[in-house]
């Protein structure tokens, strides 16, 4: 197999990840950003994101010699054959990408042209951009060069597995050189390769992420009808689950999704649609649904214990989805604001996601707690808003016994009802029953205070 030097624009999510995965499959990579704190970290062995088995891999591959760091673009796109734009895209107030980094990237790139190098670009960027940053990149260099949209799959807290088994590699290029050379470089991945042009691979990494905004949103949609009509949303997702059209995937009602990628690209995607002046109106309601549907945690709050001034709630998970301490977005932040304007007193606990969270949200009623089971003590609910397994392991008898009053409001369904109510929990999930058991069977409970 060729080796290939590699030059990654950007040392974020997903440049960390693609490089130490491309140096693993053997080629040698170099990652590069402007951030030279950053820089000297990496070098040092420090990783400046929390994803399981990355750390690893990067260390791995570095006493290699087949991953190195760099804070200058220049050397390591001179010395590259494959040059891939990993920078941010950050949304601008109106919801649309913000294509700065990426036109400076372009340039700098350009400025250190040598020789026929393909551009890869992995950053999620509006349809067109690969057309722009050919032009960026021509401005500067007058030889031969290829741009091709590649876009990255991957997700957070399983970056390192999406990266090394792809379900698909979207190759988006006009030029058959290009395609070959990278349908070669992704040939040990075994993963089937989906070439097209590069403004259906841009259209295909927006689709799909709103595809699957939309497949949550519609489930918990059902969750919802599903609690007025006595249904069990987690039975009927898997019944539709084993429809081959339909798949499981992705049906998990709860709280609505977060992240760095989903509300991002979702606004982006209706930005880019108003732009060519079409009204995308179905994802349009699942960014609005998706907002509500955060606050069905409060909603049933309020059913059980009517005003929440005062009230202790303790909150378990703060990262938008378990294995990461990222909140962006977190469906926890939205409760959280609404709880604290409310009245409640917090007490906040995360297993990798606290030291975060409390950066964008602090508040002088909240408790920051230093396991699980101290923010269930004495409090009057508690809230499951990440299903970290870690949350499953807890026995619900020491749940029950930590709270003064034992209501568990399950976010993300992560508890069995049943059992649930056996171990005297009065608990609510999302969008399922919860069985009516004797009297006798259940632990004293103190009435619920007014
Ligand atoms: C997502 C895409 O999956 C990935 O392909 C893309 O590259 C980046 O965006 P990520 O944001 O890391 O990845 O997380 P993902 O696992 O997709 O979950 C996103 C959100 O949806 C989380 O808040 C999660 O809790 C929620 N979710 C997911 C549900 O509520 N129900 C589900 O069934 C699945």
């Amino acid at each position: 197999m060729p080796v290939r030097d590699m030059a990654i624009i950007g040392a974020g999510y997903v440049g960390l990840v693609a490089g130490a995965c491309y140096a693993e499959l053997g080629n040698r990579v170099v990652c590069v950003d402007s951030d030279e704190e950053k820089i000297a970290r990496l070098r040092r062995g420090e990783v400046p994101i929390y994803e399981p088995d990355l750390p690893q891999l990067i260390a791995r591959n570095a006493e290699a010699g087949r991953l190195a760091f760099a804070a200058a673009a220049g050397p390591a796109v001179e010395k590259a054959d494959i040059v891939v734009i990993a920078v941010g895209t950050p949304p601008l107030p109106s919801g649309e990408a913000d294509l700065r980094s990426i036109e400076k990237t372009a340039r700098e790139i350009g400025a250190s042209m040598n020789g026929y190098k393909i551009v890869c670009i992995k950053s999620t960027v509006p349809v067109g951009t690969a057309e722009k940053v050919e032009r960026w990149i021509a401005e500067r260099y007058a030889g031969g060069f290829d741009v091709v949209s590649l876009p990255e799959f991957l997700r957070e807290g399983s970056a390192v597995a999406d990266a090394l088994r792809p379900d698909r590699i979207v190759i988006g290029t006009s030029s058959e050189r290009a395609a070959a050379e990278l349908a070669a470089l992704h040939e040990p991945l075994a993963a089937p390769l989906c070439v097209t042009d590069a403004r259906s691979a841009e259209m295909t990494k927006y689709a799909s992420n709103a595809f699957l905004a939309t497949k949550i949103t519609f489930i918990n949609e059902i969750a919802n009808l599903c609690e007025k009509v006595g249904a069990d949303v987690a039975e009927v997702a898997r019944g539709m689950g084993l429809d081959r059209r339909i798949g499981s995937s992705f049906l998990r009602a709860g709280i609505g999704y977060g992240g760095s990628c989903f509300p991002k690209d979702t606004n982006a995607l209706v930005q880019l649609a108003g732009s060519v002046e079409y009204d995308f109106r179905l994802l349009k309601a699942v960014i609005e649904v998706n907002r509500e549907q955060r606050l069905v945690v409060v909603d049933k709050l309020q059913n059980a214990l009517g005003s929440l001034r005062g009230r202790r709630i303790g909150i378990w998970g703060l990262s938008f989805k378990p294995n990461t301490d990222d909140v962006r977005e977190a469906p926890a932040l939205a409760i959280a604001e609404r709880l604290a304007e409310l009245g409640a007193e917090l007490r906040l606990y995360d297993p990798a996601a606290q030291r975060r969270f409390r950066e964008v949200f602090d508040h002088p009623f909240a408790v920051w707690c230093e396991s699980a089971l101290e923010a269930a003590r004495g409090s009057d609910a508690l809230c499951l808003l990440t299903e970290w397994p870690a949350f499953a392991d807890i026995p619900l008898a020491e749940i029950r016994a930590a709270l003064d009053r034992p209501l568990l409001i399950d976010g993300r369904n992560l508890f069995d009802p049943r059992e649930a109510r056996l171990a005297g929990l009065e608990y609510v999930p999302v969008g399922r029953p919860v069985p009516e058991l004797p009297a006798a069977r259940l632990p004293a409970m103190e009435p619920p205070s007014a």
